[in-house]
């Protein structure tokens, strides 16, 4: 098993992840002296599929545990499920000595890191991702809540676990449209990281849907490593954590004008090409590296399909984002892999051209 230190000076935590590790969990909780009153929350469908498993992994837990099995969707990230999170653990009388264990995909482990931060003031939580997605991107950071009204996440708490551990084999059963929703993440660390990681992404496209347990634990380590270092240098995203939203400025408008059937994962891709697109017209790239940036999206053009969408509506959803203030869109360009550029404004027109483009790779 392999281990990378989140190094924050009051919060510092480690991920673990490898190849049949779930089994360790017991183990490093027990080495972190963390609280052994346990309770599990989680997903209804990994429950269904790894609860041999996990009853498995927990048969020589000393301590009181109970588990909550809920069913997860962007609908049901919400108080009601938070309600339910906080009634079960009333109920089965746990206290501020409680260890929450968020066992799922990012809709878990947001909503438990949320339960864990508001629980009786605070109670140690960690996360064990289950889809690619959770484990490149969402268990790593420490932003935690859910969605209210029509907006995602707007009530949240930047609160980090006591620890990650990523087990390869959870990914096994992710059916593409999951896969490829981690992918998104993935192709945006590529163009962040470096020419090394881009390479190896982009050469290897292939095994990461096959699941090849090697290739995925690289990835998971590149990600987690560089996103793990963005999260060091600016915890609560006020400056270089910004970076982190390459592409999903674009990426959100897209969901939303297609009413969320194009998937995040996709989106993130178009969005992607779409900020490479802006970066060429703002003058940030030639033409020549453009195309050679291009490469690694064109990859995805038969997987994913962008019907025509409306420019105007898509700059005015963007103008609405929550992540913009005074109605000023700002992007995260790039003028190459790994030179990053944050807050670029840009005019309407440059941003047509960016949506226009970057959606007609996909028609
Ligand atoms: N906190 C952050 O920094 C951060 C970052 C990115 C995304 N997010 C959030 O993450 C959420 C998306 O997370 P997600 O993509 O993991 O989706 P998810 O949690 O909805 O899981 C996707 C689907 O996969 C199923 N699933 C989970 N593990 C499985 C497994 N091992 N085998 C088979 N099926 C499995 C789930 O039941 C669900 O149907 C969004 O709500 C997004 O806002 C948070």
């Amino acid at each position: 098993m392999e281990r990378i230190n989140i190094y924050l000076p009051q919060n510092g935590y480690d991920v673990h992840f490898g190849e049949n590790v779930f089994e360790q969990l017991l183990e490093i909780i027990n080495s972190l002296n963390l609280n052994s009153n346990l309770f599990l929350v989680i997903d209804k469908n990994v429950f269904e599929l790894y609860s041999n498993l996990i009853d498995a992994t927990l048969n020589s837990h000393k301590g009181k545990t109970n588990s909550l099995i809920i069913e997860v969707s962007e609908e049901l990230k919400s108080f009601e499920t938070l309600q339910n999170i906080y009634s079960s653990l009333i109920a089965n009388n746990y206290t501020r000595d409680t260890l929450l264990v968020a066992i799922g995909g990012g809709i878990i482990g947001d909503i438990c890191g949320f339960a864990a931060a508001t629980f009786s003031r605070g109670i140690e939580y960690i996360q064990v991702p289950t889809t690619l997605l959770s484990a490149v991107d969402s268990s790593v950071g420490g932003k935690t809540g859910i969605n209210f009204g029509k907006t995602k996440n707007i009530i949240g708490a930047f609160n980090q676990p006591n620890f990650v551990l990523i087990d390869v084999n959870f990914l096994d059963t992710l059916n593409n449209e999951e896969m490829l929703s981690g992918i998104g993440e993935v192709i945006k660390y590529a163009y962040l990281t470096n020419h090394n990681f881009y390479e190896y992404v982009k050469n290897n496209i292939d095994s990461i849907y096959s699941k090849d347990h090697n290739v995925l634990l690289e990835i998971i380590k590149e990600s987690v490593r560089f996103k793990g270092d963005v999260v060091i240098s600016d915890e609560k995203e006020n400056g270089n954590r910004k970076m982190l939203n390459l592409g999903h400025t674009f990426a959100h408008a897209f969901e939303v004008e297609t009413n969320y059937k194009l998937k995040h994962g996709q989106a993130v891709i178009v969005g992607i090409a779409s900020a490479l697109f802006l970066s060429f017209k703002i003058g940030f790239i030639t033409n020549q590296k453009l195309e050679e940036l291009l490469e690694l999206i064109y990859l995805f053009k038969s997987e994913i399909k962008v019907d025509n969408l409306n420019s105007e509506n898509l700059i005015s959803i963007m103008q609405r984002d929550k992540k913009n203030r005074d109605g000023k869109i700002k992007f995260v360009l790039l003028k190459d892999v790994g030179s990053i550029l944050l807050d670029v404004e840009a005019n309407n027109n440059d941003i047509t051209f960016a949506i226009e483009n970057g959606t007609n790779i996909f028609r």
